[in-house]
């Protein structure tokens, strides 16, 4: 029998996805545009084998309980019934980021599980049905298949709804990514809910979706032009904008604390002082630093000022996910 595995890295949006026009599909409402990163990721081996009489999942080494576990076989369906295969499943995963904090477990997670499992039943898939695949577990997976910058084309189908890497002649390599992680405990509203509630009940979501093109149009050009200004505007505006939406939903949330409105503050301050940084923040109170890379010790030592050192994680672009399989003994 097989063991497949992989290890796919985190991604940040930097032009958010927020909100589905398919539930079940899992396809998305607006395209949305994303940096893999180094820092955090996942890996995940899997076997399928004739002597698992259920599925199991262990994450960090912990057996999860059966709600994690339904969750991981409702995907795992998704490549049992591509492979037509009834095999049960034994998944092995462990996160090198905190899961469900806000720092983008789930589209490690999800990319990881997509590659090891279709791997470990003999699927080759290439990058595209990768990406289609993994979007099925998360919708922020579908951008973690590759490295540097992805844009996750919404489509309007299964087919016609998955991430395609962004030609930027390496200008990933000049960007910095510093998190400032101001809570690492599981968040109160998910990611797939927050949304959810937006979509149906948020009087603001319309003018969200609106402005989603233009903002793309203009990180696009930015990437393209090496436009470190007006990339970080435009990443900083999506976020607000997407925040924005959750405070007119019914009722009304928000991922924002005290402590993340005071980062958002600090680097406005820094931003007046000279030092070019614009944040972005997803479904969780931390609150993430874009920054030129020339700049990076200059943010983190301006930081030091205000945070501890172990609430600081600094981040640089990452690769796209790597695959492995080896033949174990059944
Ligand atoms: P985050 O901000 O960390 O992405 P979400 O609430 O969006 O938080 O997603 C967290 C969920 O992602 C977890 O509850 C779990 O269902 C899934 N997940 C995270 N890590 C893994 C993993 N390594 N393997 C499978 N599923 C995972
Ligand atoms: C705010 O991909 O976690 O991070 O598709 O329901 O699994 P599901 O949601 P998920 O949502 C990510 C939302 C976000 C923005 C983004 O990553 O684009």
């Amino acid at each position: 029998m097989y063991k497949g595995h992989a290890r796919a890295y985190t991604n940040i949006a930097l032009i958010k996805y927020w909100g589905k026009a398919d539930q079940e599909l899992i396809l998305p409402m607006n395209n949305s545009l994303s940096l893999t990163l180094d820092a955090f990721y996942t890996e995940t081996s899997v076997t399928f084998s004739s002597e698992y009489t259920e599925d199991q999942f262990y994450l960090d080494q912990q057996l999860q309980d059966q709600k994690a576990t339904a969750k991981v076989s409702r995907f795992l369906d998704l490549i049992r019934n591509k492979a037509q295969s009834q095999l049960f499943a034994k998944v092995d995963s462990q996160n090198f980021v905190p899961t469900a904090a806000g720092l983008a477990s789930s589209a490690s997670g999800l990319a990881a599980l997509a590659g090891a499992a279709s791997a470990a039943l003999g699927l080759s898939l290439d990058e595209r049905e990768l990406s289609r695949l993994a979007r099925r577990g998360s919708g922020s997976a579908s951008r973690s298949v590759y490295g540097g910058f992805a844009e996750w084309q919404k489509g309007n189908s299964d087919e016609t709804s998955y991430a395609v890497p962004i030609a930027s002649d390496d200008f990933e390599a000049d960007l910095s990514m510093v998190f400032v992680v101001v809570n690492d405990h599981q968040k109160d509203v998910s990611s797939r809910d927050g949304m959810q509630r937006t979509v149906e009940t948020s009087a603001f979501y319309d003018g969200w979706l609106a402005t989603v093109p233009q903002d793309l149009e203009k990180a696009r050009a930015a990437i393209q032009g090496k436009d470190f200004q007006a990339l970080g505007e435009v990443t900083e505006a999506s976020a607000l904008k997407m925040h924005g939406t959750t405070l007119a939903a019914v009722p009304p949330f928000t991922y924002w604390s005290a402590e993340s409105m005071r980062v958002m503050n600090l680097v406005r301050q820094f931003r007046n002082e000279g030092l070019a940084c614009y944040f972005t923040m997803d479904a969780g109170p931390n609150v993430k630093i874009l920054v030129e890379r020339k700049n990076e010790a200059a943010l983190v030592a301006k930081l030091t000022e205000h945070f501890a050192a172990d609430q600081l994680i600094t981040a640089h672009a990452g690769p796209g996910i790597k695959i492995q399989t080896k033949e174990v003994e059944a």
